[in-house]
């Protein structure tokens, strides 16, 4: 079976609509035709300074809502990715062969970067995509479910892994992104320009997962559309009630086109309140769920310990064949 991997940094409290549309939704319809990797990328969060106990509970916040998604670990294995050493060993290797100027072309450490000035950006800001070649690469993963901002650190890693095989002779596999058209790129209720992210300007345009549902239900309905008054879908002309359908169609199951019939001759307001409806009758369920998983801490250590063990006798054969192919001593 051709393997998946993918992750998500436990930088919040909650993941928000964006992760659960753009990426996690997808890991668990994966689950049922490959075989299936999850990590809570601890080690990228501390590229942002957190308070260390917080970032603990973090994690274990992280994984409790990708099994209340529908993560099933008796079908795919989900760990830390601290607990698995081998990703911050290989990540050295490949850094030894990642041009400086390769990587100060990531967009994203670009934007970053700029926002916190030089001082107070950290190195690991800037080796953070040679950290997430290695999560890839580690385990042959040949897709890698992510929305649509991760595009260009997957064609890091797909350029890393030709080099790396160019030179030293087949070693890795080359992975592909999988990115659901539909869903790539939730966007901020406030400025739906924007892509929805914990660091958006207002709290309001953001829907977290563990949000109150009646804070949620406030937020759609202050969602900012247009000047017009027609539901149409029409990202460039209308991106806020683009997005809004975008939200509804990926909960409700209903087709674009079917909402855009329903909603034909009816104002923004009755598509807010519906949205509100759909996306709150998700929420109450699901935190139900992340509750239960949270309630019993000892349980969701257990998955974990299960998931590193599982995935380590494949990072330790992927690293010692690397280790071997750029000529470091073998350890007697
Ligand atoms: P992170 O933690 O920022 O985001 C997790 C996932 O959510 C997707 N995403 C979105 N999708 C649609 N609309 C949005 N507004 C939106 N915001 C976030 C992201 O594309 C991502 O799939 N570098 C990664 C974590 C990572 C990783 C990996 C991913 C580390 N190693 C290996 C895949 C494979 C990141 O920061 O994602």
């Amino acid at each position: 079976d051709a393997r998946i991997l993918s992750g998500m940094q436990p930088t919040s409290d909650s993941l928000h609509l964006g992760n659960y549309l753009g990426a996690l939704t997808s890991w668990v319809g994966l689950q049922d035709s490959y075989e299936t990797i999850y990590t809570v990328v601890d080690l990228h969060s501390l590229t942002v300074a957190t308070d260390p106990q917080l970032l603990r509970e973090r994690t274990r916040r992280t994984a409790a809502q990708y099994l209340a998604a529908g993560v099933d670990p008796s079908r795919s294995a989900l760990f830390v990715q601290s607990h698995v050493p081998e990703h911050a060993q290989l990540a050295w290797v490949l850094s030894c062969h990642t041009g400086f100027g390769e990587a100060a072309r990531m967009t994203q450490f670009k934007d970053k970067s700029a926002r916190h000035g030089n001082d107070a950006t950290n190195v690991g800001l800037f080796t953070y995509p040679i950290l997430m070649a290695a999560d890839i690469l580690l385990y042959d993963a040949a897709l890698v479910p992510v929305g649509e901002d991760q595009r260009q650190h997957l064609e890091l890693t797909r350029d890393l892994a030709q080099r790396f095989n160019a030179r030293f002779g087949q070693t890795f596999v080359v992975p592909e992104p999988h990115i659901v058209r539909a869903t790539a790129k939730i966007y901020d209720l406030q400025e739906p320009t924007a892509k929805m992210s914990k660091s958006a300007s207002s709290p309001n345009g953001l829907i977290e997962l563990l949000d109150d549902p009646k804070v949620v239900a406030k937020r759609i309905r202050s969602a900012v559309t247009d000047a017009e008054r027609e539901i149409r879908f029409d990202p460039v002309a209308k991106p806020g009630v683009s997005n809004l359908l975008t939200i509804h169609s990926a909960l409700s199951g209903r087709t674009v086109a079917e909402l855009e019939q329903d909603y034909a001759g009816r104002g923004y307001g009755d598509l807010k309140k519906d949205l509100a409806e759909v996306v709150v009758g998700f929420l109450e369920p699901f935190q139900e769920r992340v509750h239960g998983y949270l309630d019993d801490p000892a349980s969701l250590d257990d998955v974990l310990a299960e998931g590193a063990e599982r995935v380590r006798v494949v990072a330790r054969e992927t690293l010692a064949r690397v280790y071997d192919r750029v000529g470091l001593l073998p350890a007697r």
